[in-house]
C-alpha cells in the first residue's frame, strides 16, 4: 500500500497534475492534499477540480476557511485580519471564483483524516496540527507542543503542513511528516533572510509495510522554468508580477 502525502499546493494546477501522474504511476493508493489547496497562486478553481476528479482527498486548511468566510463576508477573524496583503488579496480574488456549491464543499472537508494501516496502526493526517488548522508544528517547535499532540491523540505517525518546511521527525517513538510545499517548494531558507524556491514540486510517499511502518521518501520533481511562467502567465492571479519574479529566480536541480 503506498500513500503519496501533498501539501500546501496553493493553486498550483501544473504541481499537482505532476504529483497525480507520478504517485499514481507507482501505485499509490491514496493521495491526501494536507491543504491550503487553492489559495495564492494561479489557479483556484482549476486546483479543486483536479482534487475531486483524481479522487485526491482533501483536508480543510486556514486559507480553505477564509476563502468561504470572504464567500459569505465574514471576515472578522483574528487571523484573517492580522493576513498580509499577498495573502488577503488572493483570499479576495479567490472567493469570487467559486460557486455556492464549492464553497459549501470546501466548509464540509475535515480538518483531520485518520488512516488505518495494516499493522493496527494509526496515521494521522491534518493541517497545521491534529486540533487546529491553524496550529504550527515545526520541526524545532516545543516539546510541549509534540507532548500535548501524542497525550490528545493516539496515533503512531502524524503528517501536517502549513508551514512549507519539509522534514520527518521521531519524537518518542512517534513519527512526524511535513512534506513542505508542493505548490512553491522551498529551497533555502534562513532566519530573517528571504526564502527561496525550487523551480518544481514536492511530496512525499509513503510505501506501507504490511508488518508495520514504512518507507518514506521525499521526492522533488523539478518543473521547467518556462513552463512555470507560462502558467502564471495564462493565470489573472493577483501580484502575478511579483510571482513571476519568485519563479524567475528558482533554483533548479541541475
Ligand atoms: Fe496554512
Amino acid at each position: 500500500m503506498k500513500i503519496a502525502l501533498i501539501a500546501d499546493v496553493h493553486g498550483n494546477t501544473l504541481a499537482l497534475d505532476r504529483i497525480i501522474k507520478e504517485a499514481r504511476s507507482q501505485g499509490a493508493e491514496r493521495l491526501i492534499s494536507l491543504g491550503d489547496f487553492i489559495a495564492n497562486g494561479p489557479f483556484p478553481v482549476e486546483t479543486l477540480k483536479m482534487h475531486r476528479e483524481n479522487g485526491v482527498e482533501m483536508i480543510r486548511g486556514n486559507t480553505e476557511d477564509y476563502i468561504a468566510d470572504a464567500y459569505r463576508h465574514e471576515r472578522k477573524s483574528e487571523s484573517f485580519l492580522a493576513l498580509g496583503d499577498t495573502i488577503r488579496t488572493s483570499i479576495e480574488w479567490c472567493s469570487q471564483l467559486f460557486t455556492g456549491e464549492e464553497i459549501s464543499f470546501l466548509e464540509s472537508l475535515p480538518i483531520s483524516i485518520e488512516i488505518s494501516l495494516p499493522d493496527g496502526s494509526k496515521l494521522l493526517c491534518y493541517h497545521g496540527t491534529p486540533a487546529s488548522n491553524l496550529g504550527v508544528l515545526r520541526e524545532n517547535s516545543d516539546d510541549a507542543i509534540f507532548e500535548s499532540i501524542i497525550e490528545e491523540n493516539g496515533s503512531q505517525y502524524y503528517a501536517g503542513g502549513h508551514t512549507h518546511n519539509m522534514y520527518i521527525k521521531r519524537y518518542k517513538g512517534k513519527i512526524f511528516i511535513n512534506p513542505g510545499c508542493s505548490g512553491m517548494p522551498i529551497c533555502s531558507y534562513a532566519e530573517g533572510k528571504p526564502a527561496s524556491f525550487f523551480a518544481g514540486t514536492e511530496y512525499v510517499m509513503l510505501e506501507v509495510s504490511e508488518k508495520g511502518g514504512f518507507i518514506a521518501s521525499i521526492r522533488r520533481i523539478e518543473i521547467c522554468k518556462k513552463e512555470l511562467l507560462g502558467l502564471v502567465q495564462s493565470s489573472d492571479m493577483p501580484n502575478k508580477e511579483a510571482r513571476l519574479a519568485m519563479i524567475e529566480n528558482c533554483c533548479c536541480a541541475k
